[in-house]
């Protein structure tokens, strides 16, 4: 499966992902700009705070409280805005599209 980072230059990164993997995971992977996943996925940072495109969002399993507190945080924080970590990839997502925030450089 893809997924579609755009980065805070409006560079997009198409990288493979594994179904099961977490979007942070991938990212970081294929070393998109921006996502850093520094807690390494326990919601303790925000480095993975992403915008998921508009036709993606209810697609996605809603955030949980403790993900809506830290997202609460965010200075940059979007109605579209998710923790990169906490999006589990499946099949069904392929072609997901997630922009980096341009606080993220
Ligand atoms: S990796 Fe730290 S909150 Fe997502």
């Amino acid at each position: 499966m893809r997924v579609r980072f755009i980065d805070y230059r409006g560079v997009e990164h198409v990288v493979g992902g594994e179904p099961g993997e977490s979007a942070m995971r991938c990212a970081t992977a294929h070393l998109v700009p921006g996502i850093i996943g520094e807690c390494g996925g326990a919601m303790a940072c925000a480095t993975c705070h992403g915008y998921v495109g508009d036709s993606w969002f209810d697609r996605i399993p809603a955030p949980s409280p403790q993900e809506r507190e830290m997202l609460s945080g965010c200075i940059d924080r979007r109605p579209n805005s998710r923790l990169c970590c906490q999006i589990r990839l499946t099949e069904e997502l392929d072609g997901l599209t997630i922009t980096v925030p341009d606080s993220q450089t």
